[in-house]
């Protein structure tokens, strides 16, 4: 089975996978979010995050490989009363245009393997615009104990240095890594190891 298939098989459930409310560190950060302006929500699934950042008036892409998981994103934006632009595209081949967005948001994609996550962090860099705000929230290699979602292999976790190699250009930025526990629908529930970057271009 393809990834795209397993994906597409996971979210054929009628309950969102992740629940319906956004990531905890990402509504954590409200107060830094700009009252306007793009947003790019990469690996996006239903939307949780997207249609929330919309709700905050953000004009938001939403890019997701599952046509699945977009359907329901397209109903809970509807529920919600936002809009988001939805785009079905495999985030390693995305253009990640210059200087577009002032918010990108990266929340547990960790699919990607070294090379492709190299690609991927360029590409979010690149789009964002001078100034404008980065959130990335990741498993870390411990969650390999808890096993309360994130992948099995050790390379696609992340680590504060990964994400100072990659992220160290930003003007400004701050990595927190901590356990906490989470409940987010059946996908991700009980004690998790998580490291989060907030920074700014
Ligand atoms: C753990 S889920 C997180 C979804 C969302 N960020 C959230 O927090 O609710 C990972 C997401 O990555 C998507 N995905 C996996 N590989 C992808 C790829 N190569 N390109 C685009 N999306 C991908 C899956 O469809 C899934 O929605």
């Amino acid at each position: 089975m393809s990834e795209l298939e397993r994906w597409q098989g996971r979210y054929a459930a009628t309950e969102y996978v992740f629940g319906e409310e956004p990531n905890a560190f990402l509504a954590a950060q409200k107060d830094l979010l700009p009252k306007s302006g793009k947003a790019l929500a990469v690996a996006d699934g239903e939307a949780r995050n997207g249609v929330w950042l919309a709700a905050q008036g953000l004009d938001v892409l939403s890019i997701d490989f599952s046509s699945n998981a977009q359907d329901k994103a397209r109903a809970l934006a509807a529920r919600r009363g936002v809009t988001i632009d939805l785009q079905i595209t495999d985030v390693h081949a995305f253009p990640y245009p210059e200087n577009t967005f002032d918010v990108v948001v990266e929340i547990f994609t960790q699919f990607s393997t070294p090379d492709e996550r190299a690609l991927k962090w360029a590409g979010m860099l690149r789009t964002l615009k001078p100034g404008g705000l980065l959130l990335i929230e990741g498993y870390t290699p411990k969650q390999l104990v808890y096993k309360t979602g994130g992948p099995k292999e050790l390379d696609r976790l992340y680590t504060r240095e990964m994400l100072e190699t990659a992220f160290g250009a930003l003007s400004k930025y701050e990595i927190k890594d901590y356990e906490t526990h989470m409940s987010e629908g059946g996908g991700h529930a009980g004690m998790a190891a998580v490291v989060d970057l907030v920074g700014w271009k």
